[in-house]
């Protein structure tokens, strides 16, 4: 299906400007996407038209305002399938669901000597809560390496299983190399001994089509801000059967059926794990930034973008001395880079210079770039609405410096 990308673009009033004097090249998407004016519109009627607390009040507003809160969360479990609405639970975003899960599964499930397993290739947010546990509880970290090309060395996962292994968090796509882990495989391997999987979808959700019930996973995070939505909303999908077992993870309003100083009982899914007045706004923003998605189609999506990842490869390859770090088979999204020994930091300034935005830097993964031995990459990153000319752009942006650097 071809896909008119103007029309799209102009659904991003953002992309619309000059930086430093030059047309914007925003190729820094999968540190956030862009937010269509639908899902502007959307937030601001949530302040124009009916903002209210909600589940709280027996008013008109606060009831509309619940509705619309409550019709997004359908829409989330809708767009992964998962089984019930009340499986995804509202969150700020990935790093807290990781670290929701980290702490509620760690209070029920966790003790001394127990293991939890990562990749070498993951985010912060899905190392750092697992290491205060190692602190908190005791339990180990393990780590399945990866290959020079930037895949999971899945030999080396299988022999890290064992029966000490309580979990298995894994990204689906990594940040910083786009490699697009085989989880599929991961899951049915961990449910082979009975241990669940966590999946970070942060760099996937916006690319890939997700179905919870399909894979199987036990766990899937994800952020709302990484897929045309608004920043401060994200989600965890959870089995309803660990969920219903897991120790809450915030105390205060909401979360609460009866609270006395005897004692207190917690409300049911999803509630137990939203304590506080939610981020509605979000939410709506969200349900809406879904809406978008789907009226374009993420298999169109995920089409158009590995043109444009396919083409920036081969075009960037080009420029002599430039590498590529992660060049597994199966990538989305995202291309790293280094040119000679040109600092990221320097690239990247430079190339802001131009009006072209990337990230520079570790990408909030230190134990990849200590696997390469590197400070960090050049990271450019796609999403629906770029174009080969914006490729383009940054080919003949990193090319002319590193002319300057030579
Ligand atoms: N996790 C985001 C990134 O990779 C911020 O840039």
């Amino acid at each position: 299906m071809s896909i008119d990308i103007q029309k799209i673009r102009n659904d991003f009033p953002i992309l619309n400007q000059t930086i430093h004097g030059k047309p914007l090249v925003y190729l820094d998407n999968a540190a956030t996407t862009q937010t269509p004016q639908q899902v502007i519109d959307a937030i601001s009627d949530v302040y124009t038209k009916y903002n209210s607390n909600i589940h709280r009040g027996v008013h008109h507003l606060s009831n509309v305002c619940t509705e619309a809160h409550e019709q997004s969360r359908i829409k989330v479990q809708q767009f992964i399938n998962a089984k019930h609405s009340h499986e995804v639970i509202f969150t700020r975003g990935t790093t807290e669901a990781i670290n929701l899960l980290s702490f509620s599964f760690g209070e029920t499930f966790l003790k001394a000597g127990d293991e939890v397993i990562v990749s070498n290739l993951e985010h912060h947010s899905n190392i750092v809560p697992w290491q205060l546990l190692e602190t908190r509880l005791g339990i180990k970290l393990r780590v399945i390496p990866i290959t020079d090309e930037g895949e999971l060395e899945m030999d080396e996962f299988k022999k890290l299983l064992s029966d000490k292994t309580k979990l298995v968090a894994v990204a689906h796509v990594s940040n910083a190399l786009g490699t697009i882990n085989p989880i599929k495989e991961i899951i049915d391997l961990c449910h082979a001994q009975n241990t669940p999987v966590m999946i970070d979808g942060a760099q996937a959700i916006q690319h890939i089509k997700v179905d919870v019930q399909e894979l199987d996973c036990d766990f899937y995070v994800f952020s709302g801000h990484k897929l045309y939505g608004p920043t401060g909303i994200g989600a965890l999908y959870g089995k309803e059967e660990w969920l219903n077992k897991m120790h809450p993870y915030q105390g205060g309003g909401e979360m609460i059926q009866t609270v006395s100083f005897e004692g207190t009982t917690f409300n049911e899914l999803p509630f137990k794990f939203e304590a506080g007045t939610p981020d509605y706004n979000g939410a709506v923003g969200l349900g809406v930034a879904i809406d978008y998605v789907n009226e374009i189609g993420l298999e169109t999506i995920a089409n158009y973008e590995h043109e444009l990842l396919e083409y920036a490869t081969e075009k960037l390859l080009t420029i002599p001395g430039l590498k590529i770090y992660g060049t597994a088979k199966n990538k989305c999204s995202v291309v790293s880079f280094l040119v000679n020994d040109i600092h990221p930091y320097d690239m990247g300034m430079m190339l802001d210079k131009m009006g072209i935005a990337v990230r520079t830097g570790h990408h909030c993964a230190q134990p990849l770039m200590q696997r390469y031995n590197i400070p960090g990459t050049v990271r450019a990153s796609f999403a629906i609405y770029n174009t080969r000319e914006e490729v383009d752009q940054l080919v003949e942006g990193v090319t002319r410096i590193a002319q300057i650097f030579a």
